[in-house]
């Protein structure tokens, strides 16, 4: 169900995670055009993104979806893509053609429907990678949240307990519709989530399926 890789720290699990990845991108453009890939906000992914951004990828035939955006303004300091230009995108030479960001500034409902029909059109995607909340929240689908069983591709949240309350996500079923999923779990204050997910908790995390765990030794409890 779950494969998990023991790092000994963040600098240790994003450059093992920014490995994998590249070898996972590679083996999907074998004998495919293109490469589909979803990408999570928050502090955890950017070191891997940056160490991504200096391997000598065919950039042009991938594209880039986000797991979820927050409902800021374009450009605002919180929004996931800006994270994610400043990471990775500015790094890269990729047209923005196949940069799929959420119009989340038109607010949830308006921004999923919009981005439900480049989902739709894209199919499934190849790769998702995601990080985990404290809560066991993934992408913007959170323990108790209504929009963790909507059923639609990508879906509206309110009242998110991780600011801002409103935001737009992928919805359960195309994460677990993906090809490969990958995780990202850094920082002792994942601990608990953790050990709650082994434990057997249906966590949002546990929910989306079998996962591949980049797990550093602070979250695992080793440290
Ligand atoms: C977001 C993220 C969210 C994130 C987790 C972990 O918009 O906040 O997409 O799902 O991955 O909250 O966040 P950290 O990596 O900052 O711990």
């Amino acid at each position: 169900m779950h494969e998990f890789r023991h790092c000994t720290d963040a600098a240790d699990l994003a450059g093992a995670a920014a490995a994998h990845l590249a070898a996972r991108i590679r083996n999907c453009l074998d004998g495919r055009e293109v490469c589909r890939i979803a990408l999570p906000g928050g502090r955890t992914p950017g070191r891997c993104l940056a160490l991504l951004a200096g391997d000598s990828l065919p950039w042009e035939r991938l594209h880039w979806y986000l797991g979820d955006e927050r409902c800021y303004p374009p450009g605002h300091a919180g929004r996931n893509d800006v994270m994610l230009e400043a990471e990775l995108w500015s790094r890269i030479d990729t047209p923005a053609a196949n940069r799929h960001p959420i119009p989340a500034e038109l607010g949830p409902e308006a921004a999923a429907g919009r981005y439900s029909s480049e989902i739709v059109a894209a199919g499934q995607l190849d790769i998702v990678l995601l990080g985990m909340g404290e809560d066991g929240h993934t992408a913007s689908l959170f323990p108790g949240n209504p929009a963790l069983d909507d059923s639609r591709p990508v879906v509206p949240v309110h009242r998110a307990p991780k600011p801002p309350a409103e935001r737009v996500s992928l919805g359960l079923s195309t994460l677990q519709a993906a090809t490969e999923r990958i995780v990202l779990v850094s920082g002792a204050d994942k601990r608990v989530a953790l050990q709650r997910v082994q434990a057997g908790e249906a966590l949002p995390i546990a929910r989306i399926g079998p996962l591949l765990w980049f797990v550093d030794d602070d979250a695992a409890g080793r440290s």
